[in-house]
């Protein structure tokens, strides 16, 4: 599928396999949340350009690669996209982050934004948005919007399900912005949740249900 990178690596299925298990502890869901969130962020930052610098080893000097450009931002869709956060930042320490705050009002299904704090200089640094669900898509899609409101160019989406429909609708809505999901389920339900899913991603990391 076009624009969408299935990250199909025997530790993150496995991994993902377990976080769905509704018998899986807060403890042990946070803690996989993590792991994946390590596994998808090699893979999101496989392509970023290096430059060669010259640095000096024990024997002689050498050039060497590394990464070129500004720290990239990691941007989570607050509360779920927290847990993805830590093992992103394990791997890239040095990134900057931007926290959106946006929640689904579960009528209407429509994100409400609560808090958005971002670097100031966004617009010139790759932003990687962070959230494990891609259900409507309605978090996602206002998520970018109000980055592409800053300005920001460069934008990927790293989830670890996403919905057919949700898929469809942040294409349409942002197609310059490429998906990195651990699956693609069957279908979303009436009260616009992932099927089969993991239930609710907040209430699981944080134990709030
Ligand atoms: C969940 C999830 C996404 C959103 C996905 O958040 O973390 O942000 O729903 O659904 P969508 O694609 O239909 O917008 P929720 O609104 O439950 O808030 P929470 O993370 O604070 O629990
Ligand atoms: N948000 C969740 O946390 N889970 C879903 O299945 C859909 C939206």
């Amino acid at each position: 599928m076009e624009g969408v990178i299935v990250v199909d690596h025997p530790l993150v299925q496995h991994k993902l396999t377990l976080m769905r298990d509704k018998n899986r502890s807060t403890k042990g869901f946070r803690q996989l949340l993590n792991e994946i969130g390590r596994l998808l962020c090699y893979e999101v930052t496989r392509d970023l350009p290096l430059e060669m610098v010259e640095i000096e080893t024990p024997l002689t000097k050498m050039q060497a690669p590394r990464v070129a450009g500004k720290k990239l931002v990691l941007a989570p869709i607050l509360r779920a996209g927290e847990g993805f956060l830590e093992g992103m930042l394990d791997l890239v320490p040095s990134a900057r982050v931007a926290h959106i705050g946006l929640y689904r009002d579960p009528e209407t299904l429509k994100a409400v934004e609560y808090y958005f704090k971002a670097p100031p200089d966004v617009a010139e640094r790759l932003v990687i948005v962070l959230d494990p669900m891609l259900a409507t898509a309605n978090s996602a899609v206002a998520a970018i919007e109000r980055l592409k409101a800053r300005d920001v160019k460069d934008i990927r989406f790293v989830c670890l399900l996403a919905a057919p429909e949700g898929i469809k609708h942040l294409r349409e809505a942002h197609p310059d912005v490429t998906i990195w999901t651990a699956a693609i389920d069957s279908h979303l339900n009436d009260h616009g949740y992932i099927v089969p899913g993991l239930g609710d991603a907040g209430d699981r990391i944080y134990g709030t249900k």
